[in-house]
């Protein structure tokens, strides 16, 4: 790949490759629907989180990212304003995946910083919504005629698992990014799956950075969850929506309520749609009835919160090997630097 020489201008489309890793009908990815009967079969009930983005759940949680109770995007906006330059600098030039890419608006921060220490830089976001990839590749694009960009309409798995095997710049490391404390909707479990499939795609010397929510009050917590807009109840209460639309459902949206909580022993938030009534949904595609008692709790998310020394030592157990570390005034919210150890 050539760098487009900023004094002769590429158009932002030749500067602009969109790849579909899953299929753009199935997104997302699996849609047999069996994770929905194993999570509405088990007793309490749950249901997979990824079924929160749709076009308009993913339009909720830009919205929920602007809400004053939701310190989280504001945060890491301010630690990436103070510090983005100088992770560019302990780095040296890089290019950038990110995962779970969404408007990309953080990573500006980023892309700003790396082109200031490198002559071009090509950014690689991945996200599993095409329309959300596309719109905000192309808005970089025009706004930075240094930028190449390969947007990949993928999982994180999927896309990790290829990345490896994807030639590699001259000259350049790669780090993946991984920001917002997404990591927090994972379980433990989940997480070092999660570390490992990182590793697995990096080369040693690579870098890994990732933000991460930290622990703090459930005072503060639990607003971030239930803001007074009711704006995480809708976001909450679309997946419904979601399942109805992909499954021939009829889940009735009246019926249920959004409910959090923080979990301060195992430090989570808890979300929950509690069922009004005793009532009985039909999921035709899946060929599957669900029965609800009146006050049943059906979990839709955790959201960890994190102790930036105990997640260094995960990290470490998967060769990722802490660099430096930054954080807010309040020491809310943590960016954390790693660097695959070399083999
Ligand atoms: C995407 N993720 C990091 C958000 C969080 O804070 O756990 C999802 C979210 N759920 C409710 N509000 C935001």
């Amino acid at each position: 790949m050539k760098f487009s020489n900023p004094t002769q201008l590429t158009s932002a489309e030749d500067r602009l490759q969109l790849e579909w890793l899953i299929d753009a009908e199935n997104s997302p990815e699996d849609n047999t629907g069996s994770d929905v009967i194993a999570g509405l079969s088990q007793n309490p009930k749950s249901l997979p989180p990824r079924y929160f983005y749709d076009d308009l759940g993913s339009q909720f949680f830009e919205q929920i990212c602007q809400l004053p109770e939701y310190y989280l995007t504001r945060t890491e906006t301010q630690i990436l304003e103070k510090y983005s330059l100088d992770i560019a600098k302990i780095t040296g030039p890089c290019e950038l995946v990110e995962l779970g890419s969404g408007s990309s608006t953080k990573t500006r921060l980023l892309l700003e910083s790396y082109a200031e220490i490198a002559a071009g830089l090509r950014y690689l976001p991945i996200d599993v919504s095409a329309g959300i990839l596309e719109t905000s590749a192309r808005e970089l694009l025009t706004d930075y005629a240094w930028l190449n960009v390969r947007a990949l309409v993928s999982t994180y798995e999927v896309a990790l698992g290829q990345l490896a095997s994807y030639p590699r710049l001259v000259n350049y490391k790669r780090m993946i990014c991984f920001l917002g404390s997404t990591l927090g909707n994972l379980s433990p479990a989940e997480c070092d799956l999660f570390f490992s499939q990182v590793s697995g795609a990096l080369q040693g010397g690579d870098y890994f950075l990732l933000g991460v929510d930290l622990h703090k009050s459930k005072e503060i917590l639990e607003p971030a969850y239930d803001d007074s807009q009711g704006v995480t109840a809708k976001f909450n209460l679309n997946m419904l929506q979601h399942l109805n639309w992909r499954f021939e459902g009829n889940f009735d949206l009246s019926n249920f309520a959004h409910y959090s909580l923080y979990n301060e022993d195992l430090h989570q938030i808890e979300m929950y749609l509690k069922s009004l009534k005793t009532q009985k949904v039909k999921l035709k595609k899946l060929d599957l009835n669900v029965e609800f008692e009146a006050g049943e709790m059906m979990l839709t998310e955790i959201s960890r919160k994190f102790d930036l020394s105990e997640i260094k030592q995960e990290l470490q157990k998967r060769g990722l090997m802490p660099v430096q570390s930054w954080s807010d005034s309040k020491n809310w919210f943590g960016l954390l630097l790693c660097r695959l150890q070399q083999v």
